[in-house]
């Protein structure tokens, strides 16, 4: 349908040579690939990546020749995965088109092989059903560990002795978390490297596919408006905020484990503050981004503790509904200390962005759910119309919102004049709102690297020196708070998160968008 996703268009800014090179790779009769979930039994391969993958199935995105298989313990038949796998399928992409043949069509293309995930024998077994599958054509392996991060090496070992492809290239996605500290990371990294070479590594954060977040570096770098603004000059402050206006439920073991400042601002609020602030790259391969990246992490502050703020949040009813406390989660210690919320003040010491407070708020149970970016421009110098203003001098100032989700948007606050025959300033928005303009639904983030990890694209995964600068920023905070046993602010569940946060923001002169 005309709804449907051309290759080209995915390719678009890929080179003739290359889109040549990438077309023929999916009609090639003698290509196959073969994609495993590793951890197929679990909530995000049923979340997140049998529909990512058939959502690219229907959008005519993967290889002529591909297969699906499910790995994992328990004990399933082809067709019980199929049942399972079924359930989580929507027509989510086009609505009025009943895409019930198509989920059936993709459903015969997906298998399942049970086994443990330290043993050859298991994944050897697994590797003789690929190869009937892949019938003599030239066989390339994507291995999605979708597992706990405890078994990633046993896995990793396994795949790649006992299942790694013959003639063709074995890639492997790893999800989060990459490690606890800069210690375990690099443990991580040197275990993952004595079975795989840095290019067969692909570190999966979502919110690199997120497609505003794909977005920023067009704005920034295609709109002559945007770039020459883009610094100390300019800017006053950066905002990183993600809010999620549910708990931890039924990932508290987990989440105790790790909390907010490793679940999300390690990697995912500070992955889009290095795309934010890194200088122009060389051009839009892989390398030249991530270098670019690098240097920005490695030219910031490690973070401390008296420019952050920790919350954990407490019991709240509300109309009758009790709504638990962190705490309250069965599968989370009691008197746990570890933080569901925190605030902090990063610093990134280069010209561009000396002296910028770059402001990250990340918090579960909160009043609402929703990711942004807040970048707050100067006042404007001698600026004529403080009077109208008055002393409130933040109304006055330009603001760029850039809304990830939910309802995506593009905002910017300007002035104005009230139409009429006074003078009376007013605030008001220039919206790119993205329902309003885009009519097709936007792929889910999943989609993206799924896609970007077959075509061997590295854009948007995390490379090595990315994670140790990442770490190196956040561990020791991370030590000390463990070692001082601080105790987080308690917050209301549902509301708007510890009063600190707003303390902290206002030793900086901001307040929070
Ligand atoms: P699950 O806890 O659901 O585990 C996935 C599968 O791994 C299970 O179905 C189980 O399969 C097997 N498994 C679970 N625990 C163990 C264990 N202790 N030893 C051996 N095997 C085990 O994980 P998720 O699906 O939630 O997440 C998978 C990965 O993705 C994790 O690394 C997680 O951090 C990451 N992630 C998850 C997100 C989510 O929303 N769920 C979001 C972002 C990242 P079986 O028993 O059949 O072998
Ligand atoms: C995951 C975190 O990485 O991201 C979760 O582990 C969080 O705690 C999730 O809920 C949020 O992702 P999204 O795409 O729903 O904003």
């Amino acid at each position: 349908t005309t709804q449907k996703l051309l290759k080209s268009e995915l390719l678009s800014f890929t080179s003739a040579e290359e889109s040549q090179a990438e077309a023929s790779f999916y009609n090639n009769e003698n290509e196959s690939v073969s994609i495993t979930v590793v951890g197929a039994s679990g909530d995000l391969a049923k979340k997140k990546i049998f529909p990512a993958l058939f959502a690219l199935y229907y959008e005519d995105c993967l290889p002529k020749h591909f297969t699906i298989f499910g790995y994992a313990r328990s004990k399933m038949t082809d067709a019980e995965l199929r049942t399972m796998v079924s359930k989580t399928l929507t027509c989510r992409i086009d609505k009025r088109e009943n895409c019930g043949e198509k989920m059936d069509e993709f459903l015969k293309r997906c298998f399942y092989h049970s086994g443990q995930y330290d043993s050859q024998e298991n994944f050897a077994a697994l590797d003789k059903k690929l190869k009937e599958h892949e019938n003599g054509k030239a066989s390339n392996r994507l291995f999605y560990l979708s597992i706990p991060p405890n078994i990633f090496i046993d896995a990793v070992k396994c795949a790649s002795s006992s299942a790694s492809s013959g003639n063709g290239w074995t890639r492997v996605i790893v999800e989060k978390p990459f490690g606890r500290d800069s210690e375990s990371s690099a443990a991580l990294t040197k275990s993952l490297k004595q079975y795989l070479r840095e290019d067969q590594i692909f570190r999966i954060d979502h919110y690199l596919g997120k497609e505003l977040v794909e977005n920023l570096s067009v704005l920034r770098f295609s709109n002559l408006i945007f770039e020459p603004l883009w610094s100390r000059q300019y800017i006053r402050n950066v905002q990183f905020i993600f809010s999620e206006d549910f708990g931890t439920e039924g990932r508290g073991g987990y989440f105790d484990n790790y909390g907010i400042i490793r679940d999300i601002m390690q990697n995912h609020l500070l992955q889009i503050l290095a795309l934010f602030a890194m200088e122009t790259p060389v051009s839009l391969d892989a390398e030249d981004i991530r270098n670019e990246k690098v240097k920005v992490l490695r030219s910031m502050r490690p973070l401390e503790l008296g420019t952050m703020v920790i919350g954990q949040y407490k019991s709240h009813t509300k109309g009758g509904v009790t709504y638990p406390a962190y705490t309250d989660d069965k599968t989370v210690p009691k008197g746990s200390l570890t933080p569901t919320f925190a605030a902090a003040a990063l610093f990134i010491d280069n010209a561009r962005w000396d002296g910028v407070p770059f402001l990250m708020k990340a918090g579960k149970a909160l009043h609402k759910k929703g990711a942004e970016i807040r970048v707050q421009f100067r006042h404007v110098p001698g600026n004529l119309y403080n009077r109208t203003f008055g002393t409130d001098l933040d109304r006055a100032t330009n603001e760029l919102v850039i809304r990830v989700q939910p309802d995506e948007a593009i905002y910017l606050k300007i002035n104005n004049k009230v139409p009429g025959l006074g003078m009376k300033l007013d605030r008001s928005h220039l919206n790119l709102h993205y329902a309003a303009r885009y009519s097709k639904e936007i792929p889910d983030a999943y989609e993206r690297l799924l896609l970007d990890a077959i075509e061997g694209e590295r854009r948007l995964f995390i490379r090595s020196d990315e994670l140790d600068a990442a770490w190196s920023l956040f561990t020791p905070v991370l030590k000390e708070l463990e070692e001082k046993r601080v105790v987080p602010e308690y917050y209301p569940y549902g509301s708007r998160g510890p009063v600190g946060a707003h303390y902290l923001a206002a030793r900086y002169n901001v307040r929070w968008g």
